[in-house]
């Protein structure tokens, strides 16, 4: 690693540190005074540098725009959710899918994971997926119901997913840090975890450890973001919501949903509910691009849908 100017003592400690120049000039100064010992001026310098090494430089909104314009999109299989999300669910950043039990979360992780390997024309990114199942909820079965109806190559999808169980939040953290490797080596182009929030819950109990909590879900949503922008991945994280939308946006005065700090990380915030049979409703919150909507859809034997078998009506 070059760095020019940087002093070789701290070049020495980020040498140790193992950290690639990639992972530098992603990172928040905060993030490398976490990892190695250096004052605040000093990391602000080092990732000023690696952002200038790797050619990471300003650009107008034209750019801008013509940039976002080629990012990645995976379709969650219903026109209308995709609709509300600016055509699915985005690369290069973290989207949040919120509500409550049995709310479809799980199932339309489920849809991503089959969806991102589509062809791009189909809604897809010919990438593949990571999944982290801290819940034990995930279900090769009905991955492969939903491949089965949709005519696809039932063995190749499930050989492109691939499934982590995270026991605890140490283990979250540990799996996330040797994500870069699987990433490049398997084409990941999604990366799931669901739910987010269930370790960190039963793990930091009590208002003395909220601040901690708060802190550790920073910090893993930092380094999910880092992962969504350094390897152009589109991350979804669920969070199980008991109440309503409000607690949902703002946390409830007993149980902080995940915090008030946490409320401005995610780049995209969905919030699922039931509706009638297998309907549900799908509001986007918190986007930079896309005003506040509602998508209705549906979650059917074949997955997520736009209509529904004629059964469903009357569930
Ligand atoms: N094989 C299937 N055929 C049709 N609908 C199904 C099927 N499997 C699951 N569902 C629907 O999905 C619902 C479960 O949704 P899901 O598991 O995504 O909930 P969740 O939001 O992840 O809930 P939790 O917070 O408990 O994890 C079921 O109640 C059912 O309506
Ligand atoms: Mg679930």
């Amino acid at each position: 690693m070059e760095l020019k100017g940087i002093d070789k003592q701290i070049l020495q400690k980020l040498k140790e540190s193992k950290l690639t120049l990639e992972n530098i000039a992603v990172s928040t100064s905060d993030e490398l005074i976490r990892k190695i010992e250096i004052s605040k001026k000093e990391a602000i310098k080092v990732i000023e540098t690696a952002q200038n090494e790797l050619g990471i430089q300003p650009v107008t909104a034209l750019q801008f725009l013509e940039a976002e314009g080629k990012r990645g999109k995976i379709t969650t299989s219903s026109s209308e959710f995709d609709g509300i999300l600016g055509g699915g669910i985005w690369t290069q950043e973290l989207t949040e899918v919120a509500g409550g039990f049995g709310s479809g979360k799980t199932q339309l992780c489920f849809q991503l994971c089959i969806n991102v390997q589509l062809p791009f024309d189909e809604g897809g990114l010919e990438g593949n997926a990571f999944f982290i199942d801290t819940e034990r909820t995930f279900s090769p079965k009905r991955i492969v119901e939903m491949a089965t109806y949709r005519g696809l190559e039932v063995e190749e999808i499930l050989e492109n997913i691939y499934i982590n169980s995270a026991l605890n939040t140490h283990h979250l953290f540990s799996i996330v840090d040797t994500l870069d490797e699987i990433i490049q080596k398997k084409n990941i182009k999604l990366l799931i975890v669901d739910s987010f929030a269930s370790h960190f819950r039963s793990e930091y109990i009590g208002k003395e450890r909220l601040v901690e909590r708060q802190q550790k879900i920073m910090q893993i949503a930092e380094e999910l973001i880092s992962l969504a922008v350094k390897y152009d991945l589109a991350v979804v994280v669920t969070n199980q919501i008991m109440a309503n939308v409000e607690e949902f946006l703002f946390g409830s005065p007993e149980e902080p949903a995940l915090g008030f700090a946490w409320a401005h990380r995610p780049q995209q915030r969905i919030f699922l509910r039931k509706s009638r049979g297998s309907s549900r409703i799908a509001r986007l919150f918190d986007s930079s691009r896309m005003p506040e909507r509602e998508a209705l859809f549906y979650v059917t034997e074949s997955g997520l849908t736009d209509a529904p078998f004629s059964s469903d009506f009357y569930s």
